[in-house]
């Protein structure tokens, strides 16, 4: 059984306590498949008061974060995680999406620097690996971002989930979302279960599944069934 380790440099460390400590993640690092080390970036500022932003240079608004406890701080994590792969949480990285996630859970150490205030001084870039966001908008801080990763990536990882068809059976997998699912009641307020999933017919059911996937995919998110097309070409 491999651990995987996860380092979060953060100055909200408390902001991880309940999410890391509930369900899937909670077990798995009972369980010693995952371990998740927070790391308060204000331990490594030299600044006498623990500050770790200051005034943009150039003029405008808002804080920026100093690139010299950031850097710090990933130096001293990567001591004990040779070769681990450093991200940084912005919202003018790459992409996150779930081809990334399956990317970062075979991967034994991931380092995620979280920004705050207006974000962090460029110069950071030259020390991490990538810079990755979570989608096109901004929020707070990195912490959610990094979160948002941690349960994405934890759940691709052997051993976490119980069923392993679940996750790859799931929305995004062949860039296709996840057909309707249904449970019991089998009518509820007028509203039927398709006829097809409670035949016990397998072959029909799956066509089914495959077909209503389908159809949602190209109704709600079109540019997946490109993406696939795009691959294969
Ligand atoms: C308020 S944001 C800074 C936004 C920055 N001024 C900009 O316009 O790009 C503060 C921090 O939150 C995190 N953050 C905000 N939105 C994010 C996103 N969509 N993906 C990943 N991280 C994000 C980053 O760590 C960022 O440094």
């Amino acid at each position: 059984m491999k651990t995987h380790r996860f380092d979060i440099i953060t100055i909200f460390p408390g902001m991880f306590e309940s999410p890391l400590n509930e369900s899937i993640l909670k077990r798995a690092r009972d369980e010693g498949l995952l371990e998740i080390t927070l790391h308060d970036l204000r331990d490594y500022t030299l600044d006498k008061h623990r500050r770790v932003d200051d005034c943009p240079f150039g003029g405008g608004v808002g804080l920026v974060m100093n690139v010299e406890p950031i850097v710090r701080a990933i130096e001293a994590v990567r001591e004990n995680r040779p070769g681990a792969r450093t991200i940084l949480l912005s919202p003018g990285g790459q992409s996150f999406d779930q081809k990334m996630a399956w990317e970062f859970s075979r991967e034994e150490n991931l380092i995620f620097v979280c920004g705050r205030y207006e974000g962090v001084d460029e110069r950071v870039l030259n020390f991490v690996d990538s810079a990755v966001s979570i989608g096109d908008y901004v929020m707070a801080g990195g912490e959610v971002p990094a979160m948002v990763i941690v349960e994405a990536v934890s759940r691709l990882i052997p051993g976490v989930v119980g069923d392993e068809n679940s996750i790859i059976e799931e929305s995004f997998e062949g860039n296709r979302l996840e057909h309707p699912q249904y449970t019991k009641p089998r009518e509820f307020r007028g509203l039927k279960v398709p006829e097809v999933l409670l035949s016990g017919h397998h072959r029909k059911i799956q066509d089914w599944q495959r077909e209503e996937a389908l159809k949602k995919t190209a109704a709600i998110r079109p540019d997946l069934l490109k993406k696939e097309t795009e691959r294969a070409d």
